[in-house]
């Protein structure tokens, strides 16, 4: 089963909009093991997006993120990574598919509203960097066997 990195950034709290991503997350079948609520330091900001580095949103992307709270997640399921991406859409909410929390919530690409993470690479990276061993929850769900075949 895979396991990936989600964040509904500050725009989401800030509009309510943390729950609606967790319900779309829940009713597609995916399994939630891990939660915070948190302000994200600078520190923490600059290696998740280290990657972006010297881009020229970099800055303001630190900025957005460390603006105001974000709640991080991690969701599992078979192809978690490549489902939670498409459930929120491409990164330019004009571009976003409809249906997607991207196009529905969202208009500019310095306000999409979520992370996720791109690859399992970065999954693992992202779920160490976030989440020490012990806040993630190994749990059963009875309900797995009428989501997906082969459990
Ligand atoms: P994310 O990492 O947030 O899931 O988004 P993503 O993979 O779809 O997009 P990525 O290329 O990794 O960009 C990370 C975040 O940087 C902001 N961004 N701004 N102004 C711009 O051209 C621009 N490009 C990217 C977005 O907040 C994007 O989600
Ligand atoms: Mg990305």
């Amino acid at each position: 089963m895979e396991r990936t990195f989600v964040i509904a950034k500050p725009d989401a709290v800030q509009r309510g909009l943390v729950g609606e991503i967790i319900v779309r997350l829940e009713r597609r079948g995916l399994k939630l093991v891990g939660a915070k609520f948190l302000q994200v330091s600078r520190e923490l900001a600059e290696k998740h997006y280290a990657v972006h580095k010297g881009k020229s949103f970099y800055e303001g992307l630190i900025s957005y993120i460390t603006s105001a709270p974000v709640m991080a997640m991690v969701w599992e399921g078979p192809q978690a990574i490549v489902a939670v991406r498409q459930t929120m859409g491409a990164t330019r909410p004009v571009e976003a598919a409809p249906g997607s929390v991207r196009h529905d919530f969202g208009l500019t690409v310095g306000r999409n509203l979520t992370h996720a993470s791109d690859a399992p690479e970065t999954a693992v990276f992202e779920i160490g960097l976030w989440f020490k061993d012990a806040e993630l929850v190994n749990w059963q769900r009875p309900t797995d066997a009428w989501i997906f075949e082969g459990n």
